[in-house]
């Protein structure tokens, strides 16, 4: 018998750069914003003292793809022109205090070997070791706070923007870059904290349709094999990326997923209508993540609404809601008992 998984890539190329983890080589759909940040780089390669930079805009807008991409060709250009340039690249996702920030920057400028435990040490200890870090490092430094509005107090920006004021760190130019997918974080800052962070801002707006295009055609180039995709296949997705708030990161996870139908169901093309009914799924799993995210009391509300609206009895008044509500709670309660 012949085994059960054969390799198949007639429609596939390279389907790993679709997934969320591939960085890609080049930037297409965000020239504004490149422009803004190359200006806001400038005095890096110049040796003068950096600008902080402070970027923000919704989830999947190309914030972590475009720093990455333009760090890496700073570091080339440093390279070139002789600058002493360290970038540091912390992702606070998973972090929710300061203190955990500044442990895990402390590890990160240190050899594994030579971690600290990331609980029980006292804070202007952790704040020691991270100034004795910066310290061994010289010229340029730019330290990069990825999904920073993960945390929540402000102790930390507030210790390494006033370092070279506090004369905690000598040898070097320090600069700091962060990243947030909420835009409301730098209004939550402290005034002074804002003002030194934020020197220069950039804002990431969502995509456009134009520009959803352009990312899924480049991506779609080096995913799939030529001739694997028909027509409107990657406009329906740019359409409906668009609809779902100019998200990238959606945008492709959309292709991928109509790219793994097509293949599941062994067409020899992805076509609209495959794309039609991944988008289906996709809005059957966020309606489900919501959900499970709810309270018990938001979820019964839910169920009693939805209920009532498919006996055509909306809008209701909240007592019917609430009535409703409870006699599904009281059913919920007799089952768990048995
Ligand atoms: N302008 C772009 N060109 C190419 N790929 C992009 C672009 N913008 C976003 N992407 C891709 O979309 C996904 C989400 O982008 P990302 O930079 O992680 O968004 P953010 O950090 O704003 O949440 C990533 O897979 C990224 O590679
Ligand atoms: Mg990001």
């Amino acid at each position: 018998m012949a085994p059960r998984f054969q390799p198949d890539d007639t429609l596939y190329k390279r389907r790993n750069t679709l997934k969320v983890e591939y960085v890609p080589d080049d930037i297409v759909g965000r020239d504004n914003e490149i422009e803004e940040y190359e200006a806001a780089l400038q005095p890096i390669i110049n040796g003068e003292y950096p600008d902080n930079i402070f970027i923000y805009g919704k989830t999947g807008v190309g914030k972590t793809a475009v720093t990455n991409f333009l760090l890496n060709e700073l570091r080339e250009s440093a390279e070139h022109f002789g600058v002493d340039l360290s970038v540091i690249s912390l992702n606070c996702d998973g972090l929710s205090t300061s203190y955990q920030a500044a442990i895990s920057l402390v590890n990160n400028l240190r050899e594994p070997e030579h971690h600290i435990a990331e609980t029980g040490h006292p804070q202007s200890k952790v704040y020691r070791l991270l100034w004795d870090e910066l310290n061994k490092l010289s010229g340029t430094v730019i330290i990069v706070l990825d999904e920073i509005d993960h945390i929540t107090d402000d102790t930390f920006l507030y210790q390494i923007t006033r370092a070279d004021n506090n004369g905690y760190i000598d040898n070097i130019q320090l600069g700091l870059i962060g990243i947030s997918n909420d835009s409301t974080f730098r209004e939550q800052l402290d005034a002074k904290v804002q003002s030194s962070l934020c020197e220069t801002e950039i804002s990431f707006p969502p995509y456009g349709t134009e520009e959803l295009q352009k990312v899924l055609e480049q991506r779609a180039d080096i995913a799939f094999h030529e001739n694997a995709i028909e027509d409107g296949v990657i406009s329906l997705c740019a359409a409906l990326g668009r609809q779902d708030g100019g998200d990238a990161r959606r945008a492709i996870t959309l292709l991928r997923k109509a790219g793994d139908l097509a293949r599941a169901e062994n067409a020899e093309t992805v076509t609209t209508d495959h794309v039609e009914r991944a988008q289906e799924k996709l809005e059957a799993q966020q309606s489900m993540d919501i959900m499970r995210d709810l309270t018990e009391h938001e979820q019964l509300t839910l169920y009693a609404l939805t209920t009532l609206a498919a006996e055509s009895a909306t809008p209701a008044r909240s007592r019917v809601v609430y009535q409703l509500r409870v006699a599904r709670d009281a059913r919920l309660r007799g089952r768990r008992r048995t």
